[in-house]
């Protein structure tokens, strides 16, 4: 499923992040970059060992949550990928939704900082980090969508979920878009 939002196409897919050719993915990692299960432990495994060598070379503080940092693509057809750390789900009082917006918003600057005409997301922190599906695409997609509208955004934003059901959570929200 597809939406234009002026010069950019927001598509959805269900999929492995790890198997895309846009120019950077998202990894949905921890504030220590030290690797886990999830959608970080499947981009670690593919894309190899260089990757968690740059981010203890480069970054050796980690990353807080709600930003952003780029490495190489390592083994995996993508220029870079973008390890951002989204909120852990503590009810939802505790700056929740703006951190898991902030880290949408850093990794579409870095796509921004590194020329990239195409980027795709995970469903950052609705695996481990307990988020709530239903709110988690609302966040995710509605800062997208401001996103865009208020900078020069890549031209390809794609969301790869990993089922069926997260794929129908962003469909509707998708479907409700003018
Ligand atoms: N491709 C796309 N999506 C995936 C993949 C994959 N290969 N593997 C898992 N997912 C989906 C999950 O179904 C979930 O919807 O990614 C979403 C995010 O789940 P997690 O990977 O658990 O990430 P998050 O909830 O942000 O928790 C981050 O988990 O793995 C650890 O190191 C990571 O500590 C960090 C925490």
């Amino acid at each position: 499923m597809k939406r234009r939002l002026g010069n950019c196409i927001v598509e959805l897919a269900i999929g492995d992040i790890t198997a895309e050719q846009t120019d950077a993915i998202v990894n949905a990692a921890n504030s220590e970059l030290a690797g886990g299960g999830g959608v970080d432990g499947a981009i670690h495994a593919a894309a190899g060992p260089t990757i968690m060598q740059q981010t203890r070379k480069q970054y050796p503080d980690g990353c807080p949550t709600g930003s952003a940092v780029a490495t190489n693509g390592g083994l995996l057809n993508v220029k870079y990928i973008f390890h951002t750390v989204g909120p852990i789900w503590r009810g939802g009082r505790l700056g929740e939704e703006a951190d898991l917006r902030s880290a949408y918003r850093s990794c579409l600057q870095l796509a921004i900082d590194f020329q990239c005409e195409s980027l795709s997301f995970p469903a950052i922190s609705t695996g481990v980090y307990g988020y709530p599906l239903d709110l988690a695409t609302e966040a995710a997609l509605s800062e997208i969508q401001s996103f865009v509208k208020n900078n020069e955004a890549p031209q390809r934003i794609r969301c790869v979920l990993f089922n069926e059901g997260i794929y129908g959570a962003y469909a509707r929200v998708l479907e409700s878009w003018e």
